[in-house]
């Protein structure tokens, strides 16, 4: 007899959550990116205990349909792709149909969902990523999605969180930049009741900074553009005066999505030459505009890292805008 098995769906979608829900921040970067995929104008995000006891994301989004609410808890489904081509042209911030069933599988989650077509919404409540009770829901056009008692079943996982105040700051971290991205986007972030950041979702930028950084900070970034034949940049920057001792306040944003690029980074600090102190690294928030098809973002499980055609070109591109 053979030894090989197939494991069972919540099993392999535990295991894959081991890389793609690294930690509570983690859940609420992909809820987020879901409301904005769905095209939200308006996201709460609600968190208890850094998000270990609750993440509750409530969007004004698109909703999902009676049929498609079961079938997002399933590996591999998703309504952002469809064919190979597609990956290589990827608009939205999701492809992978991975996020949710991962996340269900260690936590309790509720969907509460509507659209404006159907006559009542969805509400589905599962448990480890089994489906406890799907039923009908009165309509209220958008999403909200909780998640509970992350990580219950992964006593590891758990344990190696280690502080509550370092989680918050991750997931604090994380809407901000998807503030600084989608400026177009209203976001409130409220932990344990108390509101810890707003946006207007006007539009203005400096706006989104202020609400972030301060006042006192928007007066200082000025604004920068750039463009040629592949790329779209445009942004902020503050003036040498202000510095901070690490790269923490530089957002870099491909095609509404924030990624990790050393180059990009290092391109930053060249455009500032020598007006800039050893060590100090200044705010900057840089949009880049560019086809899907120079940019592959299926490079890493998180979707943080971007494979940029002609980066160098960039580099110079970013250089010259600030300089
Ligand atoms: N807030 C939401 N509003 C509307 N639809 C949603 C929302 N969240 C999830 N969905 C639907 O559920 C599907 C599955 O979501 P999931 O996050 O698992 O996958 P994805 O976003 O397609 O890919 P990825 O794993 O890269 O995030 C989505 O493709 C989308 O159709
Ligand atoms: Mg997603």
């Amino acid at each position: 007899m053979g030894k090989i098995i197939e494991l069972n769906e919540a099993l392999a979608n535990q295991i894959a959550a081991g890389e793609v829900v690294e930690r509570p921040a983690t859940v609420v970067k992909e809820l987020v990116e879901n409301s904005i995929d769905a095209g939200s104008s308006k996201i709460i995000i609600n968190v208890e205990e850094a998000g270990l006891r609750l993440i509750e994301v409530i969007d004004n989004g698109l909703g999902l349909e009676k049929e498609d609410v079961a079938l997002a808890l399933r590996r591999h489904a998703t309504s952002k792709i469809k064919d190979s081509a597609d990956l290589f042209r990827i608009r939205t911030l999701g492809f992978r149909g991975e996020a949710l069933p991962s996340i269900a599988s260690v936590s309790q989650m509720t969907i509460e969902t509507s659209t404006a077509e159907e006559e009542s919404g969805t509400k589905l409540v599962a448990k480890g990523g089994n489906i406890e009770t799907l039923e009908p829901l009165a309509k209220r056009v958008g999403t909200k999605i909780s998640v509970a008692n992350l990580f219950y079943n992964t006593p590891a996982r758990l344990k190696y969180i280690k502080s509550l105040q370092a989680e918050l700051s991750h997931i604090t971290d994380i809407i901000n930049r998807l503030s600084l991205a989608h400026p177009e986007i209203s976001f409130t972030l409220v932990n344990e009741g108390k509101e810890f950041l707003k946006t207007a979702g006007n539009g203005d930028l400096r706006q989104v900074i202020a609400a972030i950084y301060g006042i006192g900070t928007a007066k200082k970034m000025r604004q920068i553009k750039g463009s040629d034949l592949d790329f779209e940049l445009t942004g902020y920057v503050s003036l040498p005066e202000l510095t901070r001792a690490n790269r923490n306040y530089i957002t870099i944003l491909i095609n509404g999505r924030f990624i990790k690029n050393f180059l990009l980074n290092r391109a930053i600090l060249e455009g500032y030459g020598n007006r800039l102190m050893v060590g100090r690294f200044p705010f900057a928030i840089l949009s880049i505009k560019i086809d899907p098809t120079l940019a592959d973002v299926n490079v890493h499980p998180t979707k943080q890292e971007v494979r940029l055609s002609k980066e160098r070109e960039l580099m110079a591109l970013i250089s010259k805008a600030i300089d």
